[in-house]
């Protein structure tokens, strides 16, 4: 397995440009592979402390861009385009909060989102599932038909159902592994495109009421 060390070049390069964690070189990576956002997005940080996807979402989006970070612990907004809100995702009042932010729905939602780790394997990877769940909750409630999303993963027990219920909701949903995840790591991103306003089975049925 591959050394681990802490302060390997992505950390260097995030100190050097100024960025609060190595965290925005990954989402850099796939924003630029996947050609996201577009020049007027609305987008949804959700998990967005210390801030380095706010960064790097504020410099690759266009001027016409507005992007809202929500995240449980205060954070700078780090750009002029963006605006952040202290809160849990989980809280219907702080998701109506974003969403008036936004102005309409999202073009894009990104989650980070990650418990404090406990040290305990099943619970971690239980708490990891379930963000990522509630990630999708939000994009049934936030994300305009055909819109896009990134979450990060992690390969788990319940992965398989996640990554099910993902391709149900979305036309394509690509997992990636970003070169700025450290190595031996088993973190992942789900980016899914065309976003599904009704959840359809795996003959492509509609399967809501
Ligand atoms: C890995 S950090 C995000 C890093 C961030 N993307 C960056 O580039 O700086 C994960 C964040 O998820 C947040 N988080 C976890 N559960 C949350 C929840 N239910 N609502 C809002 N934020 C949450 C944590 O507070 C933490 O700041």
């Amino acid at each position: 397995m591959a050394h681990y060390q802490p302060q390997d070049r992505y950390f260097k390069q995030a100190r050097a440009q100024g960025l609060p964690s190595r965290a925005a070189f990954k989402l850099s990576e796939l924003l630029q592979r996947y050609h996201l956002p577009g020049p007027r997005a609305r987008v949804l940080d959700l998990g967005c402390a210390p801030g380095g996807w706010l960064a790097v979402l504020g410099r690759m989006a266009g001027d016409e861009t507005r992007i809202v970070g929500v995240d449980l612990v205060p954070c700078p907004a780090m750009s002029p385009k963006a605006t952040v809100l202290t809160g849990d995702v989980a809280d219907p009042k702080v998701r109506r909060a974003a969403r008036d932010l936004l102005g309409a729905h999202a073009d894009l939602i990104v989650s980070d989102m990650a418990p404090k780790l406990s040290g305990i394997r099943a619970r971690d990877e239980a708490r990891c599932e379930e963000l990522l769940e509630l990630s999708l909750r939000v994009a049934a409630e936030m994300l305009k038909p055909g819109g896009a999303m990134i979450a990060k993963a992690f390969m788990s027990g319940g992965f398989t159902q996640i990554l099910g219920s993902f391709r149900a909701r979305f036309r394509k949903v690509d997992v990636v592994h970003t070169a700025a995840t450290r190595p031996g790591s088993r973190e992942l991103y789900l980016v899914a495109r065309g976003f599904r306003p009704a959840a359809v089975d795996g003959t492509g049925k509609d399967c809501q009421g």
